[in-house]
C-alpha cells in the first residue's frame, strides 16, 4: 500500500473549478473520509488520484511517485464509483473475475477462484455468483462493484459512496468487513460518503471539502469536537449543529457573530425556558424541538421524556463554539 499525496491540484470543467490548487495527503494506511456538500469536489478528486481525470495543474503522488502523467491502470490503484457500472452481460462471477484477467495481473485460475469466492462471501453476494449482472437488486449490484474492487490488490483503494443504496443491516455489516479489511491489509483507503456514522466509525482521517479545497482534516473526533468553522462544524453530527446568533444567551466574546450548540453543548433543567414545539421520537433517539426567543433549537433528549408539545424547559449553552462573521471559529 502506499501514501497518496495531491499538491496544487486543480481541476476545471468550463468555468467551474471543481477542485482549486487542492492540496491533500493521505498517508500509508489511512483510511480518510472525506466530507463535503453535493458539488464541493469529492468524486472529481477521486477521479484525479485514479487517473481519470487529468488536472489542470498541480501533482499526483501515489507512494512517493509521480504519476500525473500515467494512465489509470498504470497507477493500479481501485475505484468503486458512485454510479456502478457492471458488465452486464457477464455473470456476477465473470464482473468479479474480470480486473484479475487484466494483461498487467494474469492471475492464475486457482488464486482467482480462490479470491473471487473469499469476496463474494465477504460480501454476502456468494449465491449469486451465476447470475447475470442484470438480475440483481441495486444493492446487490453495489456489492458487486465493491467486490470488483477488492478482489485486487491495489496500492489504494478510491471508494465514492460505496455503500448509499444498501439496507442499514447491510450496511453495519459491510462498515464493520470494510474496517477491517483496511485494519487487516493496511490498505490505504480514500472514502466519499454524506453518511455520518460510517465517516466516524470507519475513519482514521477526515477531511473536509469546501468548493474544492481542503478546509480542516483531522481524525473524526477532531472535526467533531473542534471545527475551524461552521461549515467544518456543519459536517458531522445529527442533528446538526445548532447556529444562533452570538449573543442569544447572554454575552458573547468579542468579534463573535454566531453561538454554535451541537445536541451535548445545550443543558436542559438551567438557564433559561424554551418552548418545546415537537418531540421527534427516532427509536435510538429522540429529538427536542425547542423555540427559545423566536429561534428553533434541535437538541437530543432522554428517550423516556414526558415532555410534549408546549411545555417549557430551561436550557443554558455548556461549552459552546463562538464564530466570526466569516464562519471562522473563535477560539477562547
Ligand atoms: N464532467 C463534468 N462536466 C462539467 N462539470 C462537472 C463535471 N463533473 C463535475 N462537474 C462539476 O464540478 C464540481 C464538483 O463535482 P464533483 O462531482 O466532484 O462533486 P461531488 O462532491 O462528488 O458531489 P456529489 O456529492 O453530488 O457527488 C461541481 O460543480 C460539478 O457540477
Ligand atoms: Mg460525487
Amino acid at each position: 500500500m502506499a501514501e497518496v499525496t495531491l499538491s496544487g491540484v486543480t481541476v476545471r470543467y468550463g468555468t467551474t473549478t471543481a477542485l482549486d490548487a487542492l492540496d491533500l495527503h493521505v498517508p500509508d494506511g489511512a483510511f480518510m473520509v472525506l466530507l463535503g456538500p453535493t458539488g464541493a469536489g469529492k468524486t472529481t478528486t477521486l477521479r484525479a488520484v485514479s487517473g481519470l481525470t487529468r488536472p489542470d495543474a498541480g501533482e499526483v503522488r501515489i507512494g512517493g511517485q509521480e504519476v500525473t502523467g500515467l494512465t489509470p491502470a498504470q497507477r493500479n490503484v481501485a475505484m468503486v464509483f458512485q454510479q456502478y457500472s457492471l458488465y452486464p452481460h457477464l455473470t456476477v462471477r465473470e464482473n468479479l473475475e474480470f480486473p484479475l484477467k487484466s494483461p498487467l495481473l494474469r492471475t492464475p485460475r486457482d488464486a482467482m477462484a480462490q479470491k473471487v469466492t473469499r469476496v463474494a462471501e465477504t460480501l454476502q453476494i456468494a449465491h449469486k455468483l451465476d447470475n447475470k449482472a442484470t438480475a440483481l437488486s441495486g444493492g446487490e449490484m453495489q456489492r458487486v462493484s465493491i467486490g470488483r474492487a477488492l478482489v485486487r490488490d491495489p496500492v489504494a483503494y478510491l471508494m465514492d459512496e460505496p455503500l448509499s443504496s444498501l439496507d442499514a443491516k447491510l450496511r453495519a455489516d459491510l462498515r464493520i468487513e470494510l474496517k477491517s479489511i483496511q485494519a487487516d491489509s493496511g490498505a490505504t483507503i480514500l472514502y466519499v460518503t454524506h453518511d455520518q456514522i460510517e465517516a466516524m466509525t470507519m475513519a482514521t482521517h477526515v477531511g473536509v471539502l469546501d468548493e474544492g479545497r481542503l478546509v480542516q482534516t483531522g481524525t473524526p473526533r477532531e472535526i467533531y469536537e473542534d471545527p475551524v468553522s461552521i461549515y467544518a462544524a456543519s459536517r458531522l453530527g445529527l442533528p446538526r449543529i445548532n447556529i444562533l446568533p452570538a449573543d442569544l444567551f447572554g454575552t458573547a466574546p468579542p468579534g463573535a457573530r454566531s453561538i454554535g450548540l451541537r445536541p451535548e453543548q445545550i443543558r436542559q433543567g438551567e438557564g433559561q425556558d424554551a418552548r418545546v414545539t415537537r418531540v421527534e421520537r427516532l427509536g435510538d433517539q429522540t429529538r427536542l424541538h425547542l423555540n427559545f426567543r423566536d429561534h428553533d433549537i434541535v437538541t437530543v433528549t432522554d428517550p423516556h421524556t414526558a415532555l410534549r408539545r408546549g411545555d417549557v424547559v430551561a436550557i443554558a449553552p455548556h461549552r459552546p463554539f463562538f464564530f466570526a462573521a466569516d464562519g471562522a471559529r473563535i477560539r477562547a
